[in-house]
């Protein structure tokens, strides 16, 4: 697994704008569904450290941007003043182990249903295309959705502004920069894709009108935070969430180039194999070509084991990895890499449980050897 000078190359460092990384290891971004009434708790201190190394990037689980941006139990928000100073201690602990902590800003769109919503309203998209209901990814639970209600276009710069407004919250909180969530069927996502978006005004219709919400925030958190504390995740192939494209290489393509412009420190891509958020497939496509166009640091993930990410990083298809599933159960999975030591089976019964422990902090480590 070693290249030339006897590196292991997810091992070697990377200077990702003004941060100094130490390996290519990154905590992809997970929902815990653990963060009772959208308020994160202290038992995330344990979980976000314990997956914390010196000069290693942990980004956050995707977080609410305002009360009608949520679509799961217990997910976190960072619109309200108790939200962020329930975050500090846990941006806190991850800083103490020397981590660079982004936060997932989030709005689910129509993923959602009137149970979540202020006052019982229905979810906001840029459709009122409704989606149908779905097995959850815990393969229990029934998915409801509500038929969303179409945002007027004067209504849009609104939610551009709370995406702002959550971004200045999180560098409030500590955090080292934010991630706007623009992937797996969101509402950002929902904008993007042709499958979705069936808008007549400027957000909808030609590629460049469907991208230019997810541009409009970009531009607003960049001009709020500084563009070297931003970075964006999108998933240009994957449908999850009845969002898929009709071209979604020319999407993707058009998205890293346009982000040039606004300099911000990285762009986060699933790889085309992730049809949904667990699924793998066989596909021909690659990320390579929006890796080439996108000028920043470019973060590739979705279905990666250590020799995948290896060869990613030594063939130059991208400069960081993101590990979702195999963090989640390998809280030194950075360790673990470096010893090729075996890994932990994640159990995706636990994944999403209310339960402060069980499937969260409780994974075991290697053993220490004296
Ligand atoms: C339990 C769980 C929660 C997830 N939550 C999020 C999330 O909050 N935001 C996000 O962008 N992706 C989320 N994902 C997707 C992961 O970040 C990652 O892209 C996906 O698991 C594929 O990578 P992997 O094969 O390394 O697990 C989640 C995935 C899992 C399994």
């Amino acid at each position: 697994m070693a290249n030339e000078e006897g590196q292991i190359p997810l091992l070697t460092p990377y200077k990702m704008g003004k941060f100094e990384l130490s390996h290519r290891v990154v905590l992809a971004p997970l929902t815990r569904q653990r963060s009772y009434g959208n308020v994160p708790q202290p038992h995330a201190i344990l979980y976000y450290s314990q997956r914390t190394t010196k000069g290693g990037l942990v980004i956050a689980e995707a977080t609410g941007v305002s009360d009608t941006a949520q679509g799961y139990p217990e997910t976190p928000g960072i619109w309200t003043k108790q939200q962020v100073e329930a975050w500090k201690p846990i941006v806190d602990a991850v800083h103490a182990k020397g981590g660079i902590f982004f936060c997932q800003i989030w709005h689910v769109g129509r993923v959602s249903n009137t149970g979540f919503q202020p006052n019982g309203q229905a979810p906001i998209s840029c459709t009122d295309k409704e989606l149908a209901s779905q097995v959850r990814a815990n393969g229990i639970d029934i998915a409801r959705f509500t038929r969303p209600r179409r945002l007027k276009t004067e209504e849009i710069p609104l939610v551009v502004d709370d995406f702002r407004v959550a971004a200045r919250n999180a560098i409030e909180a500590g955090f080292d920069g934010v991630e706007i969530h623009g992937a797996h069927g969101y509402l950002i996502d929902q904008f993007i894709k042709d499958g979705v978006n069936d808008r007549t005004d400027e957000y909808g219709g030609s590629l460049e009108n469907r991208c230019r919400f997810a541009l409009e925030i970009v531009d607003a958190v960049a001009k709020e935070i500084g563009p070297d504390k931003v970075g964006i995740r999108l998933s240009p192939f994957a449908d999850y969430m009845q969002s898929g494209d009709s071209n979604p290489k020319a999407l993707g393509l058009y998205m890293a180039e346009s982000l040039n412009k606004y300099k911000i420190l990285y762009c986060h891509m699933l790889e085309p194999r992730m049809k949904s958020v667990g699924e793998k497939i066989d596909c021909p496509h690659s990320l390579v070509p929006m890796r080439k166009a996108f000028k920043g640091t470019f973060i590739s993930a979705g279905g990666y084991d250590m020799e995948d990410g290896n060869n990613a990083v030594a063939e130059d298809r991208t400069d960081l990895v993101a590990y979702g599933r195999l963090f989640l159960a390998n809280p030194d999975l950075v360790k673990r890499f470096e010893l090729n030591a075996p890994l932990n089976k994640y159990n995706r019964e636990t994944f999403y449980i209310p339960d402060p422990v069980i499937g969260y902090t409780d994974y075991p480590f290697l053993e220490t050897t004296v």
